[in-house]
Parts: structure tokens; C-alpha cells; sequence
């Protein structure tokens, strides 16, 4: 199935760069302006905001959306922020100290929300839904429906900054927003685990089920989705 794509209005590469930048420098900004303050904590406030703020955005959207058309484009939403172990974790994997600079600079899903839907369509509603708010910069997109990672994972990753307004300053805060089906959730739970109990090592025989599951999952998408339009156009027919 051609699955549409959403471009307009995401930046290029060279204005990735240019986002991130400026981002990193205002959250560096605003450490420096709680020296009183544990800048840990400072950070932690930052990206506790960033999340309640799309949280809530993504929530008034899908209530339009509801009150418009009568339908939700999002069945759940879930939000964590990252573990500081895991924070570490992750600047060694990436070859970087443990520091708080590092963390804000090269760590870009401190603040997480999951937004799972029904169908693959809703995924790049969504998407388009979330470009158009014009206080969230889209920092990058990463569509890995178009382009699955070798093992088999599908999702729509979208980087955004979201405007903090503090007292005295506002401060752009990242946000890691993951976009996908129910299905492609059902199916990235049961990797994540397997990948974490083998340690990154699986074996070959589990790495080709999970890839044959990962087909069956998106085969299962493009059904439902035709099945959903066939349902749709009974109703509208009045059938
Ligand atoms: P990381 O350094 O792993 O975060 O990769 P990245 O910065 O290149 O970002 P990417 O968009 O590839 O992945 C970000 C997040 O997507 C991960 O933290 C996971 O939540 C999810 N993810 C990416 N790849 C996989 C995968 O193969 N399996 C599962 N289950 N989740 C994945
Ligand atoms: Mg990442």
C-alpha cells in the first residue's frame, strides 16, 4: 500500500541544525539562570512542563478532531520521562561523560509521548496535526513506515520544541513524539523485551520470527485500514 507522506512545513536538514542549536543554547541558558538550584532538578522541571504542554495540546486535538468529524484519530496517549539511569546509559553508548550539558545536547527523548491510533492513516493525520501547531518547532522526523529499521520496527518519530514559558525567560524543550498503530505497539513491547533479555544478542531464530511478525503486523495495518474504508463508505452510502 502507498502510504501518503506528510513534508510540508518540516524543516531541512540545514534547519535541523539550526533548531537544535538554538535549543540547546537556551536550555543551557536556563541552567546557568538556577545556579541556586540543583540544575538536575532544573532540567527534570523543564522537560515534566514540555511533556504536560503537548500532552495536553495532543489531547485538545483529539477532542476537535472528535467534535468535528465524530471520530478519534488517538486511542491512547503515554508520556515518561527518562530514567537517569537510563540517561547514562545512553551518553556511554553514545561515547559522551556523564554531565548535564551532554545530557540536554545529545539526549533528544528525555521527555517521551506515545501516541498510539488505529490505522496508519491516522498516523500521518497526526503528524500533520502536530506540524500545523505553530508554537511547536519539528526539529526532525524520522518515518520509519516508509523506511523500517532492519529489525522489522515501524513507527513515525517526530522532534519537537515546545516553548516554556518560565517567569523571566522562555526556554525551548525537546519532546520525542512516537506515532503508531496499535499493532506496531503490540509488536515493538514484545521486541523491546526480548531485546533487553538477550542483551541486544538474540538469537538469529527469534530475529527472523520478530521480522516475519513485523510483515504480518504491517500486512494486518493495510488491511484494517481498506477494511475501515469499505466500512465507512457503507455507512456514508447509507448501505
Ligand atoms: P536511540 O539512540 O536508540 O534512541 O536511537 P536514535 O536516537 O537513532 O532514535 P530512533 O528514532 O532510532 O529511536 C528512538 C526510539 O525509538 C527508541 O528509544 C525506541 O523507543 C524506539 N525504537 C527505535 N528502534 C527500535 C527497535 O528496533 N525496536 C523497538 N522496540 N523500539 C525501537
Ligand atoms: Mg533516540
Amino acid at each position: 500500500m502507498e502510504v501518503p507522506c506528510y513534508k510540508q512545513g518540516f524543516p531541512s536538514e540545514k534547519e535541523e541544525v539550526a533548531g537544535l542549536k538554538r535549543e540547546q543554547q537556551q536550555m543551557q541558558d536556563a541552567i546557568r539562570n538556577y545556579e541556586d538550584v540543583d540544575s538536575w532538578k532544573t532540567v527534570v522541571f523543564l522537560y515534566n512542563a514540555a511533556l504536560k504542554e503537548v500532552g495536553t495540546k495532543l489531547e485538545i486535538l483529539n477532542d476537535e478532531f472528535q467534535h468535528v468529524h465524530k471520530y478519534n484519530p488517538i486511542e491512547h496517549i503515554k508520556t515518561r520521562i527518562k530514567t537517569p539511569e537510563s540517561i547514562v546509559k545512553k551518553l556511554k553508548r553514545y561515547g559522551r561523560e556523564t554531565s548535564i550539558v551532554n545530557m540536554v545536547k545529545y539526549i533528544n527523548d528525555i521527555a517521551g509521548v506515545r501516541l498510539i491510533c488505529s490505522f496508519t492513516s491516522d498516523i500521518y493525520r497526526l503528524a500533520e496535526m502536530i506540524g500545523n501547531q505553530s508554537d511547536l518547532k519539528v526539529l526532525s522526523i524520522k518515518d520509519y513506515l516508509r523506511n523500517p529499521k532492519e529489525s522489522g520496527y515501524r513507527s513515525y518519530h517526530m522532534l519537537v520544541s515546545v516553548p516554556i514559558f518560565l517567569s523571566d525567560s522562555v526556554v525551548d524543550t525537546k519532546v520525542e513524539i512516537q506515532i503508531r498503530t496499535i499493532a506496531m505497539d503490540f509488536w515493538a513491547s514484545l521486541e523491546h523485551k526480548i531485546y533487553y533479555k538477550f542483551e541486544g544478542n538474540a538469537p538469529e531464530y527469534i530475529s527472523l520470527e520478530l521480522q516475519e511478525c513485523a510483515q504480518m503486523v504491517s500486512e494486518l495495518d493495510d488491511k484494517m485500514l481498506l477494511l475501515n474504508e469499505a466500512i465507512q463508505a457503507c455507512l456514508e452510502n447509507d448501505i
